[in-house]
């Protein structure tokens, strides 16, 4: 088949989802929602590649700063015939088919666009467009079918009879046609109440009147055709998302304990074999590399975790951390931009931030890199086998040469040189008998 254009339906406000944001940017599992379809559509390199926006549209635009977008704007959400309408200045001259896609069905796989292209090919239709069956299918538009099992058209939810409503089938709001017999019916789509909008959806009997083919390819793969007009919905695509992709790591030898409670974001890389327990979430472009073991509620962003690491349970490695082979970082411990040697300890209740730490120091319960001073972020040295006692604060910027000492409690406002042994204490006093005589009063 000739490379389709495609267009991305993504100009409405999403008024459902309640919310000031543009319906195509809230986030499924860390990205936005219509990265997911931009990312398909780029792969099937379209001959041009079209997005309509319309509700705060230069906020959609600022996010996806890929060459090779044709952005157009709609100015009033009139329906999706009307956003195909706006959009056909830039698709009529190319001619082909044109494959039409909406911003908020991001589930859909490159299997299943590829399987209709296929159909597409070997039927020749007019107009194709992707059908799924669903237990609950309120608020689709409902297939109707001939008693040859022929598209007759498709019907609206809000403009469904109680018979049509209990249809099962549903339009999942994906299309390919010859763009020239699109574009040529789309002329005669009437204005429709009681929302005042133009349907694309009404495409259907227009071709069939004309006496052009339509197929409705119905597919069993109804998670991937799930469509996004509530947050219900959100929460429903990003636990079918998270599903998915959890399978697909345990198949690969990444062992999750209750995967059900665990958060593996798109870009995230793993190396198995390693595991990783409950509640433990992975976001951003992290790396986790064999033989770590990630322990519950443990959060990860952005971060690289090298080999036979072991983080957790309840640590936070925030964006520019690195761990290096064999490190711990135990309970209560957050990192951010720290990079750590090999085999570095910090079990309890630490902060590390914008810190470079040799390999082998250990890094005593409540030692805080004081990285701020309320204007500016300071960065903080420690060399290779280094011993933090227990309360350090480490006011930045600060450097500790390699085998240092630092007591237990000290607050270091100065550089201490390799070798040395940093003290800062106030006196203890003991007050003889106060105690006793308090209590006895
Ligand atoms: C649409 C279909 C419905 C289908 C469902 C699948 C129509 C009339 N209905 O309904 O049959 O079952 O999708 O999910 O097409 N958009 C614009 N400009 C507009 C209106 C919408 O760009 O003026 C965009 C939206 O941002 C969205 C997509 O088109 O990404 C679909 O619009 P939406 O309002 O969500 O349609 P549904 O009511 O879900
Ligand atoms: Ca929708």
């Amino acid at each position: 088949m000739q490379r389709p254009s495609i267009l991305i339906l993504a100009a409405g406000r999403g008024e459902r989802m309640r919310s000031e944001l543009p319906k195509v940017l809230h986030p499924l599992a860390g990205r936005p929602m219509l990265s997911y379809v931009l990312e398909k559509a780029k792969t099937l390199r379209p001959r041009r590649l079209v997005v309509v926006v319309g509700y705060q549209a230069s906020q959609v635009r600022k996010q996806f700063r890929e060459k090779n977008i044709t952005w157009v704007l709609q100015k009033r959400q009139r329906g999706t015939a009307d956003a195909v309408k706006i959009a056909a200045k830039y698709l009529k001259k190319i001619g082909g088919p044109l494959l039409i896609l909406s911003g908020d069905v991001p589930l859909l796989s490159l299997d299943l666009l590829r399987q209709m292209m296929e159909k597409f090919e070997s039927e020749r239709p007019a107009l194709a467009f992707l059908t799924t069956k669903l237990t609950d299918p309120s608020g689709y538009g409902r297939v109707i079918r001939n008693g040859h099992c022929e598209v007759i058209r498709i019907v609206e939810h809000l403009d469904a009879s109680e018979e049509e409503k209990g249809i099962q089938e549903i339009n999942a709001g994906l299309y390919l046609g010859e763009s020239g017999e699109i574009f040529e019916a789309l002329e005669e789509i009437p204005c429709r109440h009681p929302k005042n909008e133009y349907y694309l959806t009404d495409l259907v009997e227009i071709l069939l009147k004309k006496g052009k083919k339509v197929l409705g390819i119905l597919t069993p793969e109804s998670n991937e055709c799930l469509g996004i007009n509530t947050r219900e919905q959100l929460i429903l695509a990003e636990e079918s998302l998270r599903k998915k992709r959890n399978a697909s790591w345990i198949r690969k030898g990444i062992l999750l304990k209750n995967p059900d409670t665990i958060i593996i974001g798109p870009d995230v890389q793993l190396f198995p074999p390693l595991t990783i327990h409950q509640g433990v979430s992975l976001y951003g472009k992290s790396r986790v590399e064999s033989g770590v073991e990630i322990l519950p509620y443990s959060v990860v962003e952005d971060s690289w975790v090298k080999k036979g690491a072991r983080i957790g349970p309840f640590a936070h490695l925030r964006p520019g951390s690195v761990v290096g082979e064999e490190a711990e970082i135990g309970n209560f411990c957050e990192l951010k931009k720290a990079r750590l040697g090999k085999k570095v300890k910090s079990h309890h209740v630490s902060y590390l931030g914008d810190a470079v730490i040799g390999a082998g120091t250990n890094v005593g319960a409540g030692t805080i890199t004081c990285n701020y001073d309320g204007f500016k972020k300071h960065q903080t040295k420690i060399g290779k086998k280094v011993f933090i006692g227990s309360n350090t604060e480490i006011v930045a910027p600060r450097r500790i040469g390699d085998g240092a000492y630092i007591g237990a409690g000290t607050t270091l406002t100065r550089d201490v040189p390799k070798g040395a042994l940093a003290l800062t204490r106030v006196e203890q006093k003991n007050v003889r008998g106060w105690a006793t005589k308090k209590r006895k009063r």
